[in-house]
């Protein structure tokens, strides 16, 4: 992309190249549309796709053997296609009113920059305009009105916006009633951050065929006024952020055989007459908010190839013309809550390669139709009703990939053909009614990359030959009731990553010596078998667990904190305080607490309980029916337990455990029974601040967060929840506290020296970059503040708090999303409830000041906000409670900090490094 500096030099170029070009054309007569070229030429980067564009050969009149221009019979200029060039530049001083004639201009796929002039408008012939796959921004300029004749018009993925309403979006600035930035919508105005609408004035184009905008910043609703655009065949406005409905009028054009309209937020009925007046061949819906019944004609014409609408509220049948629709290729319809069923709505479909009809309602059985679709490589219907057999003709599919059948009333044995499924790499048959053995022929899938059997009846031994799988990074045969011993050739299974999950089974017998060659596993689950003997050494060297569960066995013994030693040297751990009621013991996996025995945490939290109690079938029962009653809590079985631990160590929250304050709430300092020492967050659920739905649904966030390892962000336990009232997560203890009330005391800031400053931003910074980078979904911080950095005994930093801004609603109107602390929160946060990673990069600038600074950089914010950004004085800003920086290599990376803070600051979320680049930069 050519930046300001590079084009403003070839501005005072063509200055004076002007001069030259009046002398020239007298002498060379070029033409009006030559000369207009040329000048664009001249304020484009030097490129040698333009090398022919020259004045000086005698040929070159006109510009008609020029690249990319075709003149027609009178050498006029028809046609400007210059499409996937690496073209660069911009449009800006394309004189456009040289080209009376021109009829087509192509520059898809090209690296054109800024906006589209108004001065397009003058093209009055024109017909035929690609500028899609470009970095365009700005408005669409009204003037394309003017272009009557346009049959086909692509402006798709540039960062286009529509037109703004200035009845919403009011000039002049007022104080934003919760976070007291002023003026922000001037600025916000001023850098586009905001879309408009589409303008309605585009279906004055009356022959447009094509329109497609998809992946722009358009705001609003689709205007009805394209009801209008009569002969549109192909209207794409995906991935913008249109709302309201689809303008009944849509319906009505005769001609329209591919929509694409998914991933906005419109909502309301789809008209019922897609697909009625013209066969249609592409129908995209999905990641809308629509309701009602799917159009049951889409697939009248019988050329229906793409339809796709998932995740969306439809009810209503599945439509009925998809059942003999012969030529579809990708179905995706899951989440909704469609009714059918699953053996009759279907036929047979040659080309078929993708179907996932999963989470909706449909019944019927397992139809061996599926086994005649015969290119079929995904096939997911999870989360329904169906029943029936698995048809033995699915294994029989030799593309298939994909198999997902869980959460379904599926019953009878696993087809012994389940072998032949060669290209099978994910294979999910959980929570059915399935009886019998494994086949063997199980052995055979090598591609098989992660397999759920769980949630079954299934029975006998885990055959041997599973260990041939060994591509497996992840094997849940949990919940079933396997038996004999485990097979020892599942140490075979060198990728396995994820987990290997066995629990809740009948298997007997000692663990296999050979598990220990799985150094890649993070969670391992045995509990809930017979399993007895000795816990094999070996679990202490891999390296890679992060949670083992071993309880609820018959008769482990082993080196173990929690366990019996091996040769029955005593019982009389048992026999202490508690002895009569179950022993527990909570082992933490805090490195370096558990030196010389093993590191144990418990599947998802990284807490382990192991209880060993012969009869321990009521207990068990009891934790499930309080699993069941309590649907928030994570923790699989032991909830209770260390949710009671907890309560007892802190005698029930008393005030002299608190060790601080924040917007969540308390924080107590925990020392459990076995001296380990914990930061409890007792979440804040007075006044309904605490939103228990949302905590449901990020469920799987905090698991992701007590999964996370880095040496920069405080560890997540767990998260425990019994009731509104008592909800809290489960942290590291930071000795130091908090950065931001270690640099208000005098006395405590002085001990952060240049140095140690210098390590805190790195560390924050490797911590974001972590998190938004190596993580997927990446995860979002949103409260990036001195108060939720803690410092260890040694003074590194750690950042706490990740995600958890998420569980909090700070006020049920409007703000629901709104995350962050006054000060810290980006602007945008304040008019786009999109919270992203760059929000966190904003923070992480006003941070890195702020550790530069000795306090919160709120003037410097404010200045760069209404002045811009500007370079910086470090000497002028740095703490003057220290002495000044004085070793080369210190005062070099501080003014590295600040200049990096300083682009994180930039207004507009786009312009700001990430926190890779940011990382790095500070790495170097
Ligand atoms: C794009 O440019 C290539 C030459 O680079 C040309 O062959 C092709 O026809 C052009 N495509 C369109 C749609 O104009
Ligand atoms: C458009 O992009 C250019 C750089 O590509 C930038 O300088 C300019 O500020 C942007 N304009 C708007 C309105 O966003
Ligand atoms: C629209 O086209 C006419 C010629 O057809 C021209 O005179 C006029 O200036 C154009 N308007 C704009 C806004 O480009
Ligand atoms: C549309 O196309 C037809 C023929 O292709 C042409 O006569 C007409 O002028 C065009 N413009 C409008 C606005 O209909
Ligand atoms: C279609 O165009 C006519 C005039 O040509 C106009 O009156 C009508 O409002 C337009 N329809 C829509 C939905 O904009
Ligand atoms: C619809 O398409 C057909 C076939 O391409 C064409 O003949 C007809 O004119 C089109 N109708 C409209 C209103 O564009
Ligand atoms: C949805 O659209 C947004 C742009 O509006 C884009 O950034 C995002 O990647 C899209 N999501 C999907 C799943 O296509």
């Amino acid at each position: 992309m050519p930046s300001m500096h590079r084009i403003s030099p070839s501005l005072s170029t063509l200055a004076s190249c002007f001069v030259l070009f009046t002398f020239f054309d007298a002498i060379s007569g070029l033409t009006q549309e030559a000369q207009a070229l040329l000048k664009w030429k001249q304020t484009l980067p030097t490129q040698s796709i333009l090398d022919s564009w020259l004045s000086n050969s005698s040929a070159s009149q006109s510009p008609c053997s020029w690249h990319g221009i075709t003149c027609d019979s009178s050498s006029s200029v028809i046609e400007l296609n210059l499409n996937n060039t690496g073209l660069q530049g911009t449009l800006q001083h394309l004189n456009f009113s040289a080209f009376p004639n021109l009829l087509l201009i192509n520059l898809k796929f090209n690296k054109l920059t800024h906006t589209i002039p108004e001065s397009i408008g003058f093209l009055s012939k024109l017909q035929f305009l690609d500028l899609n796959n470009n970095d365009l921004n700005g408005t669409i300029p009204l003037s394309l009105a003017n272009l009557t004749q346009l049959y086909e018009l692509d402006l798709s993925h540039n960062h286009l916006t529509g037109i703004l309403d200035p009845l919403l979006f009011p000039i002049g600035g007022t104080n934003h009633p919760k976070t007291g930035l002023i003026g922000m919508q001037n600025l916000l105005i001023r850098d586009n951050l905001l879309g408009g609408t589409i303008p309605k004035e585009i279906a004055n184009m009356r022959n447009l065929t094509i329109l497609a905008l998809d992946g722009n910043n358009f705001y609003g609703s689709i205007p009805p006024s394209l009801g209008n655009c009569t002969h549109l065949r192909k209207l794409t406005l995906a991935n913008n952020h249109l709302s309201g409905i689809i303008p009944p009028g849509i319906g009505k054009l005769i001609n329209l055989t591919d929509i694409r309209l998914h991933n906005n937020t419109l909502h309301g009925h789809v008209p019922q007459e897609f697909g009625n007046h013209s066969p249609l061949v592409v129908l995209h819906l999905y990641m809308n908010n629509f309701t009602g019944h799917l159009p049951p004609n889409v697939c009248k014409g019988g050329k229906l190839v793409n339809f796709s609408a998932a995740c969306n509220s439809f009810t209503g049948p599945i439509p009925v013309s998809l059942r003999n629709c012969t030529s579809l290729f990708r179905v995706i319809i899951d989440h909704n809550r469609l009714t059918g069923y699953a053996d009759r709505d279907f036929g047979v479909y040659p080309n078929l390669t993708y179907i996932d009809f999963s989470y909706n309602r449909v019944q019927g059985d397992l139809s061996s139709n599926w086994g005649r679709c015969k290119n079929l490589q995904s096939l997911k219907m999870a989360g329904n009703s169906i029943g029936g057999t698995i048809p033995d003709e699915i294994f029989q599919l030799k593309q298939l990939q994909r198999l997902d059948l869980s959460s379904n009333r599926i019953s009878g044995r696993i087809p012994l053909q389940i072998g032949s499924s060669s290209s099978l790499y994910h294979l999910d048959l959980s929570n059915n009614s399935l009886f019998g053995i494994i086949p063997t022929s199980i052995g055979k899938l090598t591609n098989l990359w992660s397999l759920d059997l769980s949630m079954n009846n299934l029975s006998g031994q885990i055959p041997y030959q599973i260990g041939d799988c060994n591509k497996l990074v992840s094997l849940n045969l949990s919940h079933n009731d396997f038996s004999g011993r485990i097979p020892y050739q599942i140490g075979n299974l060198a990728k396995l990553f994820y987990f290997l999950d066995l629990s809740y089974n009948s298997l007997s017998g000692e663990i296999p010596v050979d598990l220990s060659k799985l150094n890649s596993l993070v969670c391992l689950n045995m509990s809930h078998n017979n399993l007895s003997g000795s816990v094999p050494n070996f679990l202490s060297g891999m390296m890679s667990l992060s949670s083992i569960n071993l309880s609820y066995n018959k008769d482990l013994c082993g080196r173990i904190q929690g366990l019996r030693p091996c040769n029955n040297v005593s019982d009389e751990k048992s026999h202490d305080g508690r002895s009569n009621k179950k022993k527990v013991v909570i082992a933490i996996a805090i490195a370096g607490a558990l030196v010389g025995t093993i590191f144990l945490s418990l599947v998802l939290v990284g807490i382990f309980v192991v209880l060993y109690k012969r009869n321990s079938r009521s207990n068990s029962e009891q934790y499930s029916s309080a699993k069941r009653e309590n649907p928030f809590s994570i923790w699989h079985f032991d909830g209770k337990i260390v949710y009671e631990e907890i309560i007892e160590a802190t005698e029930n929250f008393k005030e002299k455990y608190c060790i601080g304050e924040g917007a969540f709430g308390k924080v107590y300092r925990v020392v459990m029974a076995g001296g380990e020492v914990f930061a409890i967050k007792k979440l804040r659920c007075e006044a309904e601040e605490l939103d228990i739905e949302s905590i449901k649904s990020f469920k799987s966030e905090i698991q992701a967060l007590t999964k996370t390892r880095h040496r920069n962000i405080v560890k997540m336990y767990g998260f425990c929840s019994q009731g509104r009232m008592h909800t809290f997560l489960i942290y590291e203890y930071m000795e130091r506290g908090s950065l931001g009330d270690m640099l208000r005391n005098e006395k405590e800031a002085m001990e952060l020296d240049w140095a140690k400053r210098v390590e805190i931003v790195k560390g924050v910074a490797q911590a974001l970059c972590y998190m938004h980078h190596d993580c997927n979904p990446p995860i979002i911080h949103r409260d990036i503040s001195s108060n939720n950095v803690l410092l260890s005994r040694n003074l590194e930093a750690h950042v706490s708090d990740f995600g958890t801004a998420r569980f909090l609603k700070h006020d049920s109107s409007t703000w629901t999303s709104f995350a962050g602390t006054y000060g810290y929160a980006a602007p945008e946060l304040a008019y786009t409830m999109e919270v992203t990673e760059k929000c966190d990069v904003f923070s992480f600038g006003v941070l890195a000041f702020e550790v530069v600074m000795g306090k919160h950089p709120s003037d410097l914010i404010s200045h760069i906000q209404t002045f811009g950004v500007e370079s910086l004085k470090l000497k002028e800003i740095v703490d003057p409670r220290l002495a000044p920086p004085s070793e080369s290599h210190i005062l070099t990376k501080l003014e590295l900090i600040s200049d990096v803070a300083m682009s994180c600051l930039q207004t507009n979320p786009k312009s700001r490094p990430t926190m890779l680049t940011i990382a790095q930069k500070l790495d170097d």
